[in-house]
C-alpha cells in the first residue's frame, strides 16, 4: 500500500481510469448520465477530449454535474496583451541553449509569465507540441482553459496549487502534473515565485509507454499517477474567463466561478505524478541502452513508435557499466529534443546547462557530451558511481521545434553554446590499438 503524503489533497490513485467523484453525497447520478432532474438541482455536461468514434481505447471524456452549464457566458474578446513568442523565428538547424530566464519583479502570474520558446506546428494542428517556460510571482485569479492541447506541467522551482474543474492538485519541483484539453484551471503559488516548462501537446493525449521486454512493471507504475476528488466553488462575483485558441488568448467575464462541479465521472481527467517514483531501469552489463528507457509518459505519433512527443527523465541512478564510455554517447537523430533540467547537474554537461535553462537539439543535429565531460569520461576509474541531486528532462518528438523570434532574440540565448565541443580532444593515433 503507498504511503499518502498527507501534505497533498485527497486524491485517487491510477492512469487512464474510469475515476467517479462526488464532492456531495449522492451527487453522482446512478445508472445514467444524463437524467431529466438531477440531484441537488445541478446540470450534467460533456467534457469531451477525443472525438466520439475514436477506438474505445483511445476515447477520453468525463461527465461533469455542476451548478451552472459552460454555455452561460458572454462572448469571448481577443485580449490585447498575447503571449510572448507567439511569433515564430527564422529557420536554423544549430543548436542552441538557453540561459534560465529570470522572474519578473511586477506582479506576473502563471498565465502573464508564459514564455513560447518553440513549436513543432501552429496550434491548429492535430499533432505537434509547443514548449513554453512559466514564470509566476503571483497567484491567477482568472481561470484559464486550453482548447490547444493539454498541459504537462514541470515544476523546476515552486510550489503549485491547481484548482481545476474536478479538484485540487498540489505540485512542486520533481513532480509534473497534467490537465487535459479545454479543462478549467487556476494557479495558486504556494511559495513567493514559481518557475518551470510547460509543453502543450497538441497531438494524441499523453499515456504510459508500452514496456515490451521489460514485462508488466517498471518506469512509472500506473497506481503512481494521482487524480483529484471533486471540490467545488459555489461563489458569484466577476471572474474572468480566459482561454488559448488557435494559439491565441481570448477572454470573458463569468458572474461565478467555473470550477462548480460537485460530481463527475470520467477518464478525460488532470493528474500528477511525483518523479521519484519512476522506476529507472539501466545497464547492468556495458554500454547503455537508449534514453528511450527512461520515457515517462507518451503521445503516439502517426509513424508507429515514432512519437508525438515522449517525456523523458534522467533521474538519479547508479552507472555501473563496465569498460564503457558512460556519459550519453554522441549521436545525431531523427527525433528533435528539448531539454530542462530541474535540479542538478545533467551528465552529458560540465556547465552552462543550469536549471530553468534549456536546450534544443533539432533533427540530425550532432551532439552529445562536452569536451569536459568527455576528456573526464575517458579517463574514468570505472567504480560503480551514483548519479546523485539530479533530474534533466527532454520533450522529444518527431517534428522539429522551432524556436520563436521571442527565443532567439533573447539575451539568455547563449551565443558560444557550439563552444563546449570545440575542445574535444583529438585521441586518434594509428600506431596505438
Ligand atoms: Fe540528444
Amino acid at each position: 500500500m503507498q504511503t499518502p503524503d498527507p501534505s497533498t489533497p485527497a486524491s485517487q490513485s491510477g492512469f487512464g481510469n474510469t475515476f467517479s467523484s462526488e464532492a456531495l453525497p449522492g451527487a453522482l447520478p446512478v445508472g445514467q448520465n444524463s437524467p431529466q432532474r438531477l440531484p441537488y438541482g445541478l446540470y450534467a455536461e460533456q467534457l469531451s477530449g477525443t472525438a466520439f468514434t475514436v477506438p474505445r481505447s483511445e476515447a477520453r471524456r468525463t461527465w461533469l454535474y455542476r451548478i451552472r452549464p459552460s454555455a452561460g457566458h458572454p462572448p469571448f474578446q481577443r485580449l490585447e496583451r498575447q503571449l510572448a513568442g507567439l511569433e515564430p523565428g527564422p529557420i536554423t538547424p544549430n543548436r542552441l541553449r538557453w540561459s534560465p530566464f529570470a522572474v519578473p519583479a511586477e506582479r506576473t502570474d502563471f498565465l502573464d509569465g508564459l514564455i513560447r520558446l518553440a513549436a513543432t506546428a501552429p496550434a491548429e494542428q492535430a499533432s505537434g507540441v509547443s514548449v513554453f517556460l512559466y514564470r509566476a510571482n503571483a497567484s491567477m485569479e482568472s481561470v484559464f482553459f486550453d482548447g490547444d492541447g493539454e498541459l504537462l506541467i514541470v515544476p523546476e522551482s515552486g510550489r503549485l496549487g491547481i484548482d481545476t474543474e474536478l479538484g485540487r492538485l498540489e505540485i512542486g519541483p520533481l513532480q509534473i502534473a497534467v490537465v487535459p484539453r479545454g479543462m478549467r484551471f487556476r494557479v495558486e503559488l504556494l511559495d513567493a515565485t514559481a518557475r518551470g516548462y510547460l509543453c502543450e501537446n497538441h497531438g494524441c493525449p499523453l499515456r504510459l509507454p508500452e514496456l515490451g521486454p521489460i514485462g508488466s512493471n517498471g518506469l512509472a507504475n500506473p497506481r503512481d499517477f494521482l487524480a483529484p476528488l471533486a471540490r467545488y466553488e459555489d461563489r458569484s462575483g466577476p471572474v474572468r474567463l480566459v482561454q488559448k485558441f488557435l494559439g491565441e488568448l481570448w477572454a470573458c467575464e463569468l458572474d461565478h466561478s467555473p470550477l462548480d462541479v460537485v460530481a463527475w465521472h470520467g477518464n478525460h481527467v488532470p493528474y500528477s505524478y511525483d518523479l521519484r517514483r519512476f522506476n529507472t531501469l539501466g545497464t547492468v552489463s556495458f554500454d547503455h541502452p537508449d534514453p528511450s528507457i527512461f520515457t515517462l509518459l507518451t503521445s503516439p505519433g502517426s509513424v508507429p513508435g515514432q512519437a508525438n512527443v515522449d517525456f523523458v527523465i534522467f533521474p538519479p541512478r547508479w552507472m555501473v557499466a563496465e569498460h564503457t564510455f558512460r556519459p550519453p554517447w554522441f549521436h545525431r537523430n531523427l527525433m528533435n529534443e528539448f531539454m530542462g533540467l530541474i535540479q542538478g547537474v545533467y551528465d552529458a554537461k560540465a556547465g552552462g546547462f543550469l536549471p530553468g535553462g534549456a536546450s534544443l537539439h533539432n533533427r540530425m543535429s550532432a551532439h552529445g557530451p562536452d569536451a569536459a565531460t568527455t576528456r573526464q569520461a575517458i579517463a574514468a576509474d570505472l567504480k560503480p558511481q551514483k548519479i546523485e541531486n539530479t533530474l534533466a528532462f527532454m520533450f522529444e518528438t518527431g517534428q522539429v521545434l522551432r524556436p520563436s523570434r521571442f527565443a532567439l532574440d533573447s539575451p539568455q540565448l547563449q551565443s558560444d553554446y557550439d563552444g563546449c565541443w570545440s575542445g574535444l580532444p583529438r585521441t586518434f593515433d594509428p600506431q596505438r590499438r
